[in-house]
């Protein structure tokens, strides 16, 4: 087996003269040379500095107004200088690739994206593919132990995937982890149990019929468990909207909010979208959202 070492930038290190200083700090910690790939976590950043999730006394957090295309020129740096094999971004919706490939002189080599049965991706998924980028897919089993998914439904309970596990004689797990490697994605599940990483791996001996793939495409609720604002306070979602009303035109606002959401990885709900107006509005003035608004006026 293949060992990959892979690093991800933080949100408070995308100035192009952080992403370097981010990475040689990656490598030094992991004692290596170099990584194999090397990606943007989120499209969004923060205020640089000591504070990794920085926010205002009212709880929100505080933007820094830098372009995601600066921060992939200097990732490109990073390639040519031989600290990263590969480069590639997380959580980056159709339009975000767009504009980096508007730009890139190296590709990105996956956009690592939530991605399972009640989160389906199916329209990014070939949006990438074509563009031949790699979806990865994090939260595959849709992270049923998390903290911040207590509430969530879990697709590894489904009837349908239960049922699938039946007929195949898999697990429900074996059943999604199948699922998602036949769309062409790479999932990414997490385990600190010996006997489920086995079980984990164990789906290269089966293949589910082009049916039951379309029935488990059909479990698709754009459940979204990993939003970066889900320790977000709802007070401060309380004041996002009360901003809107006081200094903008909400519904305005609040419609691109929604559809630039939507358009990100084109499978978002309603529910997401309003969780995510704080960063969207927050930052309606950066590149970023001009990228992204732009699109939406075409
Ligand atoms: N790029 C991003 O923004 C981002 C965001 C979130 C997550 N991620 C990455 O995605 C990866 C996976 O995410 P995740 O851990 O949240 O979600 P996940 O892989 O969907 O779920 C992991 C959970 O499922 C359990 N599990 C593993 N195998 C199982 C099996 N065969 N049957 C039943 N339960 C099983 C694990 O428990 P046990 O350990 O007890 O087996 C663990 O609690 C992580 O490496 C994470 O870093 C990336």
């Amino acid at each position: 087996m293949t060992l990959c070492n892979i690093g991800i930038l933080w949100n408070t290190y995308h100035k192009a003269e952080l992403v370097q200083q981010a990475l040689k700090k990656t490598l030094s910690d992991m004692q290596l040379e170099y990584l194999d790939l090397y990606l943007i976590h989120w499209p969004f950043a923060f205020k640089e500095g000591g504070d990794l999730m920085p926010k205002d006394e009212n709880d929100r957090f505080i933007l820094s107004d830098v372009d995601y295309v600066e921060t992939w020129k200097a990732m490109e740096k990073c390639v040519e200088l031989g600290l990263t094999k590969s480069i590639g971004v997380s959580n980056f919706n159709s339009e975000q690739i767009q504009q980096l490939l508007k730009v890139a002189t190296v590709k990105p080599v996956t956009n690592q994206v939530e991605c399972h049965p009640y989160l389906t991706q199916n329209k990014l998924i070939a949006f990438c593919k074509e563009r031949d980028i790699v979806i990865t897919a994090y939260c595959p089993l849709g992270s049923p132990n998390s903290i911040a998914n207590a509430e969530s439904p879990a697709p590894l309970k489904d009837p349908k995937i239960q049922e699938l596990a039946k007929k195949y004689n898999k697990s429900p797990a074996q059943i999604v982890l199948r699922y998602l490697i036949q769309h062409g994605t790479v999932p990414i599940p997490k385990s600190s149990n010996k006997k489920r990483l086995q079980e984990n791996i164990d789906i290269f001996n089966f293949e589910l019929s082009e049916q039951d793939v379309a029935a488990i495409d059909s479990l698709n609720r754009n459940a979204r468990i990993c939003t970066l604002n889900y320790n977000i306070h709802v007070r401060s979602l309380i004041n996002v909207l009360c901003d809107l009303m006081l200094h903008t035109e909400p519904t305005e606002i609040y419609r691109r909010s929604i559809v630039n959401y939507r358009h990100s990885t084109t499978t978002h709900s309603t529910t997401d979208a309003a969780q995510h107006t704080q960063l969207q509005t927050q930052h309606h003035n950066t590149p970023n959202y001009k990228h992204s608004t732009k699109a939406l006026q075409q």
